[in-house]
């Protein structure tokens, strides 16, 4: 059942969603959490390093991604560097509970070991790992994590990762797949701008031609979706 949490904008989405974030966090014994790259993220990041560094008990938590692309952790383009600078560095967290993605490595050697990597700290349900929460995003053309319209295989590809390419820039990228992402406890999308209101209408109404988006085969019984104006504004 997919919850809607409608926002006046960005910073609205962001900050309820730190908010949320606290709730889950202090509730759980160990929360493993996949993080998402985008601009909403960012800005969660940043709120949470001014706001919540010292209110959420971040040693209870290990942070892995959903996706990253293929380039060393000091690029520019970096799901881990983006993160590090606006969130990591500014909390108490242990090295130790945060689990990056080798995007230096080989791609295709890094899923693999990535995958292993996520089998051996998350708990696992129905034979797969299942995260307690993964962070989502949803680009322009109805991707999700770095699943895009043309590899939508990859939504019901054997295990835990697999080596996407980019659209456009033929980037290599490593993602969650979809049976590990539908088997999370929880999953929530952070969805703004004008830009996905198209995407997000066809999804919300249940239209036929929303298959095409990889973002609409997300499925688990924990699903919300925090969501601004500009986004949501086809859909009323
Ligand atoms: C990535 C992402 C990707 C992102 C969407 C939405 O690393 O590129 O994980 O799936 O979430 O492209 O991005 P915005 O939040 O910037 O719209």
């Amino acid at each position: 059942m997919r919850e809607v949490k409608r926002f006046k904008d960005n910073h609205a989405v962001a900050s309820a969603f730190a908010k949320y974030l606290l709730s889950v966090i202090s509730s759980n014994e160990v929360t493993t959490i996949a993080l998402s790259g985008g601009s909403t993220p960012k800005l969660l990041f940043k709120i949470l390093a001014e706001e919540y560094a010292d209110s959420i008990p971040w040693q209870k938590v290990h942070f892995f991604w959903g996706d990253e692309r293929c380039v060393p952790p000091t690029h520019e383009e970096s799901n881990y560097k983006m993160t590090k600078e606006f969130l990591f560095d500014h909390i108490g967290i242990d090295p130790n509970n945060i689990h990056r993605v080798y995007g230096e490595s080989d791609p295709e050697e890094e899923a693999k070991r990535y995958s292993a990597l996520i089998s051996t700290i998350c708990h696992s349900r129905q034979g797969l790992p299942a995260f307690d929460l993964i962070i989502l995003g949803m680009g322009d053309d109805g991707h999700t994590a770095s699943i895009f319209p043309h590899q939508m295989e990859l939504l019901d590809a054997t295990g835990n990762c697999a080596v996407a390419t980019h659209p456009v820039s033929g980037q290599k990228r490593v993602t969650l797949t979809g049976p590990v992402i539908n088997n999370a406890q929880e999953v929530c999308f952070l969805v703004t701008g004008e830009n996905k209101a198209e995407k997000i209408s066809e999804i919300f109404k249940d239209q036929d031609s929303a298959k095409a988006y990889p973002a609409s085969h997300i499925h688990t019984g924990k699903l919300k979706w925090f969501i601004d104006e500009d986004a949501y504004r086809l859909v009323d």
